[in-house]
Protein backbone atom coordinates (compact mmCIF):
# COMPACT_ATOMS: atom_id res chain seq x y z
CA UNK A 1 0.00 0.00 0.00
CA UNK A 2 1.29 3.72 -0.65
CA UNK A 3 1.45 6.15 1.46
CA UNK A 4 -1.39 8.00 0.20
CA UNK A 5 -3.42 4.60 -0.03
CA UNK A 6 -2.78 4.23 3.57
CA UNK A 7 -3.78 7.58 4.69
CA UNK A 8 -6.87 7.57 2.49
CA UNK A 9 -7.72 4.06 4.75
CA UNK A 10 -7.48 6.22 7.60
CA UNK A 11 -5.74 3.22 9.24
CA UNK A 12 -5.66 3.45 12.65
CA UNK A 13 -8.30 6.50 13.87
CA UNK A 14 -10.51 3.29 13.59
CA UNK A 15 -9.02 1.56 16.32
CA UNK A 16 -9.14 4.44 18.62
CA UNK A 17 -12.39 4.02 20.29
CA UNK A 18 -11.23 0.52 21.43
CA UNK A 19 -9.04 1.83 23.42
CA UNK A 20 -10.79 2.63 26.26
CA UNK A 21 -9.90 6.30 27.56
CA UNK A 22 -12.74 8.10 27.01
CA UNK A 23 -11.23 11.55 27.94
CA UNK A 24 -8.05 11.13 26.23
CA UNK A 25 -8.48 10.99 22.37
CA UNK A 26 -7.62 14.70 21.94
CA UNK A 27 -6.25 16.10 25.34
CA UNK A 28 -2.80 16.06 25.33
CA UNK A 29 -1.97 15.84 21.63
CA UNK A 30 -0.28 19.02 20.62
CA UNK A 31 -1.55 22.10 21.47
CA UNK A 32 -4.23 23.44 18.77
CA UNK A 33 -4.29 26.92 19.66
CA UNK A 34 -1.89 27.97 17.21
CA UNK A 35 1.39 27.54 19.72
CA UNK A 36 2.48 24.33 17.98
CA UNK A 37 3.17 26.42 15.06
CA UNK A 38 5.29 27.89 17.38
CA UNK A 39 7.49 25.10 18.19
CA UNK A 40 10.66 23.43 16.29
CA UNK A 41 10.19 21.23 13.99
CA UNK A 42 13.25 18.61 14.43
CA UNK A 43 14.76 16.29 12.41
CA UNK A 44 16.17 13.88 14.64
CA UNK A 45 13.46 12.32 16.59
CA UNK A 46 11.44 8.94 16.80
CA UNK A 47 8.89 11.27 18.41
CA UNK A 48 7.71 14.72 19.08
CA UNK A 49 11.06 15.35 20.87
CA UNK A 50 9.44 17.50 23.57
CA UNK A 51 11.84 19.48 25.82
CA UNK A 52 10.48 19.94 29.40
CA UNK A 53 8.50 22.72 28.93
CA UNK A 54 6.33 21.15 26.43
CA UNK A 55 6.23 17.75 27.99
CA UNK A 56 5.49 19.51 31.30
CA UNK A 57 2.31 21.33 29.65
CA UNK A 58 1.11 18.46 27.74
CA UNK A 59 1.15 16.36 31.55
CA UNK A 60 -1.14 18.57 33.17
CA UNK A 61 -3.40 18.48 29.91
CA UNK A 62 -3.40 14.65 30.33
CA UNK A 63 -4.12 14.88 33.98
CA UNK A 64 -6.42 17.73 33.14
CA UNK A 65 -8.49 15.30 30.70
CA UNK A 66 -8.73 12.23 33.37
CA UNK A 67 -9.98 8.93 32.58
CA UNK A 68 -7.52 6.75 34.04
CA UNK A 69 -5.60 6.86 37.75
CA UNK A 70 -2.44 6.23 38.59
CA UNK A 71 -0.23 2.97 39.02
CA UNK A 72 1.05 1.70 42.14
CA UNK A 73 4.56 -0.22 41.80
CA UNK A 74 4.14 -0.24 38.04
CA UNK A 75 0.52 -1.81 38.73
CA UNK A 76 -2.48 -1.48 37.66
CA UNK A 77 -3.75 1.99 36.66
CA UNK A 78 -2.69 3.76 33.42
CA UNK A 79 0.59 0.98 33.42
CA UNK A 80 -2.79 -1.58 33.10
CA UNK A 81 -4.66 0.35 30.46
CA UNK A 82 -1.32 0.79 28.51
CA UNK A 83 -0.87 -3.29 28.95
CA UNK A 84 -3.92 -3.95 27.16
CA UNK A 85 -4.18 -1.30 24.39
CA UNK A 86 -0.54 -2.81 23.32
CA UNK A 87 -1.88 -6.25 23.47
CA UNK A 88 -5.25 -5.84 21.77
CA UNK A 89 -3.48 -3.42 18.69
CA UNK A 90 -0.45 -6.28 18.55
CA UNK A 91 -3.26 -9.02 18.69
CA UNK A 92 -1.53 -10.94 21.74
CA UNK A 93 -3.55 -12.11 24.44
CA UNK A 94 -1.41 -10.18 26.99
CA UNK A 95 1.42 -7.53 28.04
CA UNK A 96 3.71 -6.59 30.67
CA UNK A 97 4.87 -2.85 31.16
CA UNK A 98 8.14 -2.31 31.91
CA UNK A 99 10.65 0.48 31.77
CA UNK A 100 13.06 0.25 29.71
CA UNK A 101 12.94 -1.53 25.91
CA UNK A 102 16.74 -3.00 26.80
CA UNK A 103 15.11 -5.45 29.88
CA UNK A 104 12.09 -5.92 27.75
CA UNK A 105 14.49 -7.67 25.40
CA UNK A 106 16.43 -9.25 27.29
CA UNK A 107 13.61 -10.46 29.84
CA UNK A 108 12.01 -12.08 26.10
CA UNK A 109 14.78 -14.01 25.51
CA UNK A 110 15.14 -15.19 28.66
CA UNK A 111 11.69 -16.20 29.13
CA UNK A 112 11.37 -17.71 25.43
CA UNK A 113 14.62 -19.83 25.90
CA UNK A 114 13.84 -22.15 28.93
CA UNK A 115 16.55 -24.19 29.15
CA UNK A 116 17.70 -23.54 25.31
CA UNK A 117 20.09 -21.52 26.24
CA UNK A 118 21.72 -20.28 22.40
CA UNK A 119 19.89 -17.24 20.85
CA UNK A 120 20.49 -16.38 17.05
CA UNK A 121 20.19 -12.51 16.41
CA UNK A 122 21.33 -10.30 14.23
CA UNK A 123 24.66 -8.39 14.36
CA UNK A 124 23.33 -5.50 14.07
CA UNK A 125 20.73 -5.72 16.79
CA UNK A 126 20.26 -3.10 19.99
CA UNK A 127 19.78 -6.58 21.84
CA UNK A 128 23.75 -8.12 20.47
CA UNK A 129 25.42 -4.42 19.97
CA UNK A 130 23.77 -2.10 23.16
CA UNK A 131 23.10 -4.54 25.71
CA UNK A 132 26.41 -5.09 27.74
CA UNK A 133 25.87 -8.90 26.95
CA UNK A 134 23.17 -8.41 29.93
CA UNK A 135 21.74 -11.41 28.36
CA UNK A 136 24.93 -13.41 28.80
CA UNK A 137 26.15 -11.90 32.15
CA UNK A 138 22.53 -11.99 33.81
CA UNK A 139 21.12 -15.11 32.22
CA UNK A 140 23.24 -17.33 30.84
CA UNK A 141 22.26 -16.87 27.19
CA UNK A 142 24.77 -17.81 24.32
CA UNK A 143 23.72 -14.90 21.80
CA UNK A 144 25.22 -16.01 17.52
CA UNK A 145 25.29 -12.66 15.65
CA UNK A 146 24.33 -13.05 12.20
CA UNK A 147 24.07 -11.36 8.92
CA UNK A 148 26.07 -8.70 9.97
CA UNK A 149 25.19 -5.44 7.90
CA UNK A 150 21.64 -6.68 6.86
CA UNK A 151 18.36 -5.95 7.86
CA UNK A 152 16.91 -9.28 7.25
CA UNK A 153 17.73 -12.77 8.94
CA UNK A 154 16.94 -15.06 6.40
CA UNK A 155 16.69 -19.22 7.15
CA UNK A 156 19.94 -19.58 4.61
CA UNK A 157 21.41 -17.27 7.83
CA UNK A 158 20.19 -19.37 10.70
CA UNK A 159 20.16 -23.05 9.10
CA UNK A 160 23.61 -23.46 9.74
CA UNK A 161 23.40 -22.50 13.23
CA UNK A 162 20.49 -23.96 13.86
CA UNK A 163 21.96 -27.73 12.46
CA UNK A 164 25.49 -27.02 14.16
CA UNK A 165 23.72 -26.74 17.56
CA UNK A 166 22.31 -30.14 17.02
CA UNK A 167 25.25 -31.59 15.84
CA UNK A 168 27.78 -30.72 18.89
CA UNK A 169 29.53 -32.92 21.15
CA UNK A 170 26.91 -31.81 24.00
CA UNK A 171 23.65 -30.48 22.45
CA UNK A 172 23.09 -27.49 22.67
CA UNK A 173 19.49 -26.01 21.31
CA UNK A 174 18.80 -22.94 19.28
CA UNK A 175 15.59 -21.66 21.91
CA UNK A 176 15.07 -18.41 20.47
CA UNK A 177 15.65 -16.53 17.34
CA UNK A 178 15.48 -12.60 17.79
CA UNK A 179 14.74 -10.41 15.00
CA UNK A 180 14.99 -6.32 15.21
CA UNK A 181 12.96 -4.60 12.87
CA UNK A 182 13.36 -1.40 11.94
CA UNK A 183 17.08 -2.02 12.50
CA UNK A 184 18.66 1.33 14.88
CA UNK A 185 21.87 0.90 13.61
CA UNK A 186 21.03 0.20 9.99
CA UNK A 187 19.64 3.40 9.47
CA UNK A 188 16.33 2.37 11.07
CA UNK A 189 15.82 -0.12 7.49
CA UNK A 190 13.65 -2.90 7.63
CA UNK A 191 13.46 -6.43 7.49
CA UNK A 192 12.28 -7.94 4.34
CA UNK A 193 8.61 -9.43 5.04
CA UNK A 194 8.52 -12.56 2.72
CA UNK A 195 11.87 -13.65 4.40
CA UNK A 196 10.40 -13.29 7.80
CA UNK A 197 7.60 -14.78 7.08
CA UNK A 198 9.83 -17.96 5.38
CA UNK A 199 11.91 -17.72 9.19
CA UNK A 200 9.06 -17.78 11.08
CA UNK A 201 7.96 -21.27 9.67
CA UNK A 202 11.36 -22.51 9.18
CA UNK A 203 11.48 -21.68 13.31
CA UNK A 204 8.17 -22.95 14.58
CA UNK A 205 8.39 -26.00 12.42
CA UNK A 206 11.31 -26.55 14.88
CA UNK A 207 9.76 -25.86 17.72
CA UNK A 208 12.12 -22.41 18.28
CA UNK A 209 10.65 -19.53 19.78
CA UNK A 210 10.66 -16.19 18.00
CA UNK A 211 11.12 -12.47 19.58
CA UNK A 212 10.48 -9.03 17.35
CA UNK A 213 12.50 -5.81 19.08
CA UNK A 214 9.77 -4.01 17.51
CA UNK A 215 11.16 -0.68 19.14
CA UNK A 216 10.38 1.29 16.00
CA UNK A 217 6.95 -1.19 14.99
CA UNK A 218 4.44 1.25 14.28
CA UNK A 219 5.97 2.45 11.40
CA UNK A 220 6.61 -0.78 9.48
CA UNK A 221 2.56 -0.41 8.52
CA UNK A 222 2.80 2.24 5.92
CA UNK A 223 6.15 0.63 4.74
CA UNK A 224 4.73 -2.92 4.01
CA UNK A 225 0.72 -2.09 3.75
CA UNK A 226 0.73 -4.60 6.84
CA UNK A 227 -0.95 -4.09 10.30
CA UNK A 228 1.45 -4.08 13.44
CA UNK A 229 -0.59 -7.17 14.29
CA UNK A 230 -0.15 -9.03 10.88
CA UNK A 231 3.65 -8.65 11.52
CA UNK A 232 3.00 -9.53 15.69
CA UNK A 233 1.87 -12.42 14.72
CA UNK A 234 4.54 -14.11 13.09
CA UNK A 235 6.62 -13.81 16.57
CA UNK A 236 6.06 -15.09 19.88
CA UNK A 237 6.60 -12.04 22.16
CA UNK A 238 6.93 -8.53 20.55
CA UNK A 239 8.41 -5.31 22.18
CA UNK A 240 7.52 -1.76 21.35
CA UNK A 241 9.04 1.23 22.77
CA UNK A 242 6.62 3.94 24.58
CA UNK A 243 9.50 6.61 24.07
CA UNK A 244 10.27 6.76 20.97
CA UNK A 245 6.65 7.33 19.05
CA UNK A 246 4.42 7.52 21.98
CA UNK A 247 6.28 10.53 23.37
CA UNK A 248 6.58 8.80 26.95
CA UNK A 249 9.97 9.52 28.70
CA UNK A 250 10.62 6.01 29.24
CA UNK A 251 9.13 2.71 29.00
CA UNK A 252 8.43 -0.16 26.85
CA UNK A 253 5.67 -2.93 27.06
CA UNK A 254 6.10 -6.52 26.15
CA UNK A 255 3.66 -8.57 24.46
CA UNK A 256 2.58 -12.16 24.26
CA UNK A 257 0.66 -15.55 25.07
CA UNK A 258 -0.81 -15.62 28.76
CA UNK A 259 1.70 -18.43 29.82
CA UNK A 260 4.81 -16.30 28.34
CA UNK A 261 3.77 -12.41 30.04
CA UNK A 262 2.39 -14.00 33.27
CA UNK A 263 5.24 -13.92 36.30
CA UNK A 264 7.04 -11.72 34.49
CA UNK A 265 5.64 -8.57 36.48
CA UNK A 266 7.52 -10.28 39.55
CA UNK A 267 10.72 -11.23 37.52
CA UNK A 268 10.47 -7.14 36.50
CA UNK A 269 10.40 -6.14 40.22
CA UNK A 270 13.51 -9.11 40.68
CA UNK A 271 15.20 -7.10 38.26
CA UNK A 272 14.89 -3.74 40.57
CA UNK A 273 12.59 -2.34 37.69
CA UNK A 274 9.20 -2.00 38.95
CA UNK A 275 9.13 2.07 39.52
CA UNK A 276 6.93 2.92 42.37
CA UNK A 277 5.06 5.62 40.12
CA UNK A 278 5.46 5.04 36.27
CA UNK A 279 2.66 6.98 35.53
CA UNK A 280 4.51 10.46 34.68
CA UNK A 281 6.42 8.65 32.29
CA UNK A 282 3.65 7.05 30.56
CA UNK A 283 0.69 9.54 30.39
CA UNK A 284 0.87 10.91 27.00
CA UNK A 285 1.10 7.40 25.55
CA UNK A 286 -2.74 6.94 25.10
CA UNK A 287 -3.07 9.92 23.00
CA UNK A 288 -0.24 9.27 21.03
CA UNK A 289 -0.94 5.51 20.79
CA UNK A 290 -4.06 6.38 18.76
CA UNK A 291 -2.85 8.75 16.45
CA UNK A 292 0.80 7.45 16.00
CA UNK A 293 0.24 5.70 12.76
CA UNK A 294 -1.52 9.07 11.01
CA UNK A 295 0.45 11.02 11.96
CA UNK A 296 3.40 9.21 10.78
CA UNK A 297 1.92 8.80 7.21
CA UNK A 298 0.81 11.97 7.13
CA UNK A 299 4.49 13.33 8.24
CA UNK A 300 5.78 11.21 5.45
CA UNK A 301 3.78 12.92 3.36
CA UNK A 302 5.13 16.57 4.62
CA UNK A 303 8.56 15.29 4.28
CA UNK A 304 7.95 14.26 0.38
CA UNK A 305 6.87 17.90 0.04
CA UNK A 306 9.84 19.38 1.42
CA UNK A 307 12.15 16.85 -0.32
CA UNK A 308 10.29 18.17 -3.60
CA UNK A 309 10.65 21.55 -3.10
CA UNK A 310 14.43 21.21 -1.86
CA UNK A 311 15.15 19.12 -5.12
CA UNK A 312 13.17 21.11 -7.32
CA UNK A 313 15.61 24.11 -6.15
CA UNK A 314 18.99 21.97 -7.39
CA UNK A 315 20.82 22.79 -4.34
CA UNK A 316 19.80 19.65 -2.26
CA UNK A 317 19.40 16.28 -2.97
CA UNK A 318 17.65 13.42 -0.96
CA UNK A 319 18.72 10.02 -0.81
CA UNK A 320 16.21 6.89 0.70
CA UNK A 321 17.36 3.42 1.56
CA UNK A 322 15.33 0.61 -0.88
CA UNK A 323 13.94 -0.61 2.18
CA UNK A 324 14.27 2.38 4.37
CA UNK A 325 11.61 3.48 7.11
CA UNK A 326 11.54 6.83 9.19
CA UNK A 327 15.52 8.26 7.89
CA UNK A 328 16.05 10.26 4.16
CA UNK A 329 19.48 11.10 3.63
CA UNK A 330 20.18 15.07 2.58
CA UNK A 331 23.14 16.42 1.01
CA UNK A 332 23.54 20.29 -0.04
CA UNK A 333 26.69 20.28 -2.71
CA UNK A 334 29.57 22.59 -1.71
CA UNK A 335 27.61 23.92 1.18
CA UNK A 336 29.11 23.55 4.91
CA UNK A 337 26.50 21.42 6.86
CA UNK A 338 27.43 22.54 10.23
CA UNK A 339 27.17 26.03 9.39
CA UNK A 340 23.71 25.10 7.71
CA UNK A 341 22.69 23.51 10.56
CA UNK A 342 23.34 26.29 13.05
CA UNK A 343 21.71 28.66 11.02
CA UNK A 344 18.79 26.17 10.08
CA UNK A 345 18.26 25.94 14.54
CA UNK A 346 18.07 29.91 14.55
CA UNK A 347 15.46 29.31 12.21
CA UNK A 348 13.85 26.80 14.41
CA UNK A 349 14.22 23.62 12.14
CA UNK A 350 16.77 21.26 13.76
CA UNK A 351 18.78 19.22 12.01
CA UNK A 352 20.53 16.41 13.42
CA UNK A 353 23.24 16.65 15.34
CA UNK A 354 27.24 15.16 15.13
CA UNK A 355 28.67 14.87 12.62
CA UNK A 356 27.56 14.40 9.78
CA UNK A 357 27.71 11.19 7.94
CA UNK A 358 30.30 12.02 4.76
CA UNK A 359 28.66 14.61 3.08
CA UNK A 360 24.95 14.00 4.23
CA UNK A 361 22.52 14.34 6.57
CA UNK A 362 21.06 11.53 8.28
CA UNK A 363 17.31 12.66 8.65
CA UNK A 364 14.46 11.23 10.25
CA UNK A 365 11.10 11.72 9.67
CA UNK A 366 8.66 12.28 12.85
CA UNK A 367 5.62 14.03 13.58
CA UNK A 368 7.27 17.22 14.66
CA UNK A 369 6.87 17.89 10.72
CA UNK A 370 3.30 18.29 11.05
CA UNK A 371 3.85 21.66 13.29
CA UNK A 372 4.65 23.26 10.25
CA UNK A 373 3.91 23.55 6.19
CA UNK A 374 6.70 22.16 4.38
CA UNK A 375 6.66 25.10 2.51
CA UNK A 376 7.40 26.91 5.63
CA UNK A 377 10.22 23.94 6.45
CA UNK A 378 11.86 23.94 3.00
CA UNK A 379 12.22 27.88 2.73
CA UNK A 380 14.01 27.73 6.14
CA UNK A 381 16.57 25.30 4.95
CA UNK A 382 17.11 27.06 1.49
CA UNK A 383 17.24 30.32 3.17
CA UNK A 384 19.85 28.62 5.49
CA UNK A 385 22.20 27.85 2.97
CA UNK A 386 23.53 31.51 3.55
CA UNK A 387 24.54 33.51 6.04
C1 LIG B 1 15.96 -1.07 18.34
C2 LIG B 1 16.07 -0.76 19.81
N1 LIG B 1 15.86 -1.74 20.69
C3 LIG B 1 15.94 -1.52 22.02
C4 LIG B 1 16.24 -0.26 22.51
C5 LIG B 1 16.35 -0.07 24.00
O1 LIG B 1 15.34 0.73 24.50
P1 LIG B 1 15.55 1.51 25.89
O2 LIG B 1 16.42 2.69 25.59
O3 LIG B 1 14.15 1.86 26.28
O4 LIG B 1 16.21 0.59 26.84
C6 LIG B 1 16.47 0.78 21.63
C7 LIG B 1 16.76 2.15 22.15
O5 LIG B 1 17.33 2.98 21.57
C8 LIG B 1 16.39 0.54 20.23
O6 LIG B 1 16.63 1.49 19.33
Amino acid sequence: MDRRAFLAAGSVTAAAPLLGWPGLSAAAAEPTDGLASQLPVNFWSDGLGLGPAQYARQLQAAVDAGGWSPDNYSNGGLVADIERAFAQRLGKPAAVYLPSGTLANHLAVRTLARGDRRVLVQADSHLYNDSGDGAATLSGLNLVPLAEGRATLTVEDVAPWIERAARGRVPNPVGVISVESPVRRLDHAMADLAQTERLSTFARDRGIRLHLDGARLFNLPLHTGRSVADIAALFDTVYVSLWKHFNGTAGAVLAGDEATIAGLSHMRRMFGASLPQAWPTLALVPTHLARYEDDYAKSWAAADSVIARLEASGRFHARKLENGTSRFFLSAPGADLDALSGRAAQRGVLLPGGPPEGTELAMQVNPSLLRWSPDRVADVLLASLSA
